[in-house]
């Protein structure tokens, strides 16, 4: 089986490159990374010399390269990742989020709908989305479903759910055998610390100020990325064509209360008095359009896969925080800059 996994050098995406190799030894895989300033190498450090995996260097927004680069591999599947994932960066650009979300996103259908015209058995297009294209939720009202009308406020979820459409035109259109997962807040090891867990931790490492949007009253539900990527491969093999399914921690925290208990676990791994990380909370302008909350009934996955997450939030973040603080050297060389020389010093440039 010889998968295209695009994203791979990303947060969930090495995570996902790791759980097909590790958990089929059958597989192979092609990750396909533009390496932007999301993408590290060094992510996944440990497949580079398994020679069921390749790196490939490129572009999705290329709609000729994405073309050939189908032409000379017989793809079985696609597992699509790449995409731009920041919130506050989609305020800041929207474009970049259109042309890698969007045309990124028909690029590879396209592709993948010629590649695989007159013999699609068997095959199959994995597009991974988020929960925000639902929209967002009151407190303590209810949670999307896989029915949930889409309902997008920022660039970055606009730009998602336009993608999560042309997926679906694909596979009503021409046939494409696809399959959507909508997943809650992931956290854990390798998520670039832009994102609020690994920036909080980095930044009560590091005695730097802790900015919480507005009030602290918005809610995320977390998932630890490795049930993610579980719940990923396991919808590839087990889903059913054309269908979407919910991805979600039923683990819903109030941002402020989140802080509050990453300071204590922080304290306690810092041997820090109990109290000091908090002295770092500061209450900062609020996000512009700041999703209230998001909820994911994810119990169409546990009856028809039966899926379920594995950790509870607090013995997850605790493994998340002990990752962080044993791999002082990934942070550093994230916050530093230097992950981006790691391509050219380890692959020479090819
Ligand atoms: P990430 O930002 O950590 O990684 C994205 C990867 O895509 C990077 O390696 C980057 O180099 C690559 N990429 C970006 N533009 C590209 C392009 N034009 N061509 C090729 N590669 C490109 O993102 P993530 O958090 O790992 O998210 C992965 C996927 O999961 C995204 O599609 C995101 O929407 C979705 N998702 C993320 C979360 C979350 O909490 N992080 C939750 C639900 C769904
Ligand atoms: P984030 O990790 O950016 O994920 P998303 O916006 O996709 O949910 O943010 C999680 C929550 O934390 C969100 O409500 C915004 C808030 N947040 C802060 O309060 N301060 C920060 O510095 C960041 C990055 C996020």
């Amino acid at each position: 089986m010889h998968l295209l996994i695009t994203g791979g050098a990303g947060f969930i995406g090495s995570h996902v490159v790791r759980r097909f190799l590790r958990a089929h030894p059958g597989c192979r895989v092609t990750n396909l990374d533009s390496l932007t300033y999301a993408g590290n190498l060094a992510n996944l450090r440990d497949l580079e010399d398994d020679p069921r995996y390749r790196f490939v260097r490129g572009d999705i927004t290329d709609a000729a390269f994405v073309g050939k680069l189908f032409s000379e591999n017989d793809f079985r599947g696609v597992v699509h990742l790449a995409a731009e994932s920041h919130v506050d960066r989609s305020i800041a650009d929207p474009t970049a989020f259109v042309m890698t979300n969007v045309i990124g996103t028909v690029n590879l259908l396209d592709a993948a709908r010629r590649a695989w015209e007159g013999n699609m058995e068997g095959r199959r297009f994995y597009h991974v989305s988020t929960d925000e294209v639902y929209g967002t939720l009151e407190d303590g009202g209810g949670m999307f479903t896989e029915s949930t009308p889409y309902d997008p406020h920022s660039p970055y979820s606009a730009s998602k759910a336009s993608s999560d459409h042309f997926v679906r035109a694909y596979h009503d259109t021409y046939g494409l055998p696809v399959v959507i997962s909508n997943c809650s807040n992931n956290y854990g090891s390798h998520q670039f610390p832009e994102k609020l867990i690994p920036l909080f931790i980095n930044n009560i490492r590091t005695g730097r100020e802790l900015p919480i949007y507005g009030g602290g009253e918005n809610v995320r539900d977390w998932l630890w990325v490795e049930d993610h990527a579980r719940a990923i491969d396991l919808i590839y093999h087990e889903g059913k064509n054309g269908e979407t399914y919910n991805i979600g921690g039923h683990n819903e925290w109030r941002n402020i209360d989140l802080v509050r208990l990453l300071c204590r676990i922080m304290d306690r791994k810092l041997e820090r008095a109990e109290g000091e990380s908090e002295t770092l909370m500061r209450f900062v302008t609020d996000r512009a359009g700041h999703d209230l909350r998001y909820a994911i009934d994810a119990s169409k996955l546990k009856h028809e896969l039966g899926w379920e997450p594995s950790i509870t939030f607090e013995e997850g973040l605790e493994k998340t925080v002990e990752w962080y603080l044993a791999n002082g050297e990934w942070l550093e060389g994230v916050t530093s800059g230097a992950y981006q020389n790691y391509y050219e010093a380890h692959y020479g440039g090819r």
